[in-house]
């Protein structure tokens, strides 16, 4: 059953357990969300709070006990076929990155176009995505000859092989240092950007969710909080309010306007300008 739909994905009162006979976990507990097409989206939220088991239902990688998906207004419980899902519709990635390992960086990327594309296209698309993640110089080494920062972006790669609308990212920056895991969130954005890519990526890293439209935050398997995330400019004087200069300034403290050498004007502005920060609360 195929329904017209603005969303790219329509998450209506999710629920998995798991388990049984007493011993039941409910990993999601009536989880509703919407996702639009070209949106960058992060989960956060404590370890066990069903970050990835939401994730791995709305990849078609698990089914709920209760409630619903709906991908490009496909219903996943009804899907004709699982396997072209899973292989044309959404790109998964994986904290471990699960590259195989006796295969190369290119033969990696071509492993979910083998049959779907004939074999000298799996090799054009994989160099010409390779080249994406600025790997055109590695294609042809070994996961275990990359560092930890190139084999997620052969990862990434290997996510976009097939040109999918949705991609899902489960920590993609879990094992990168600071400045790899800021490089990769700047690939998945620039992608989003240029191609339109949909992302949903969950994290534990407050830097990496910045740097999203939108912060899904679970708690013991619910969607507890939304934060839209403002431009740099806005989450800068968002924290910047918060700080002690800023609970300073807003406070009307009239002698640190002399000290600051501003003038009451540039002094109103500034405030006006913290105040808006963060909706004003
Ligand atoms: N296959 C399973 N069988 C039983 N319980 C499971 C299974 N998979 C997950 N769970 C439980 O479901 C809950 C949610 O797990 P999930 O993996 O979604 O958490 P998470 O938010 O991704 O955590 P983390 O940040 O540690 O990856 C946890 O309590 C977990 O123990
Ligand atoms: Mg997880």
């Amino acid at each position: 059953m195929v329904e017209e739909s603005t969303w790219l994905i329509e998450a209506r009162n999710l629920t998995r357990v798991y388990g049984g006979d007493g011993a039941e976990i409910r990993a999601l507990d009536g989880v509703s969300m919407k996702v639009a097409p070209g949106e960058l989206v992060s989960v956060m939220g404590p370890s066990g709070s069903g970050k990835s088991t939401l994730l791995n239902l709305i990849g078609a990688l698990d089914q709920p006990t209760d409630g619903e998906v709906f991908v490009r207004g496909q219903n996943l419980a009804h899907l004709a076929n699982v396997d072209s899902f899973r292989a044309h519709t959404v790109g998964f990635i994986f904290q471990l990155h699960n590259l195989l390992p006796t295969l190369t960086a290119r033969e990696n990327v071509e492993v979910p176009m083998v049959g779907y594309r004939i074999s000298r296209d799996r090799r054009r698309r994989a160099e010409e995505i390779l080249s994406l993640v600025s790997l055109a110089d590695r294609m042809d080494h070994l996961p275990n000859q990359l560092s930890g920062g190139q084999r997620q972006r052969v990862a990434v790669a290997r996510a976009l092989a097939n040109n999918p609308p949705l991609v899902l990212a489960d920590e993609p920056t879990g094992n990168l240092d600071t400045t790899a895991g800021r490089d990769l969130m700047r690939l998945l954005k620039s992608l989003n950007e240029s191609q339109g890519t949909t992302f949903v990526v969950v994290t534990h890293d407050p830097a990496v969710a910045r740097r999203t439209n939108r912060v899904l935050v679970m708690a013991d398997g619910k969607i507890v909080r939304e934060d839209l995330i403002g431009s740099p400019l806005e989450e800068d004087l968002k924290m910047w309010r918060h700080s002690e200069l800023g609970e300073i300034l807003l406070s009307g403290d009239d002698n640190l306007q002399e000290r600051l050498e501003l003038s009451p004007d540039q002094m109103t502005v500034l405030r006006r300008l913290l105040e808006s920060a963060d909706g004003g609360d």
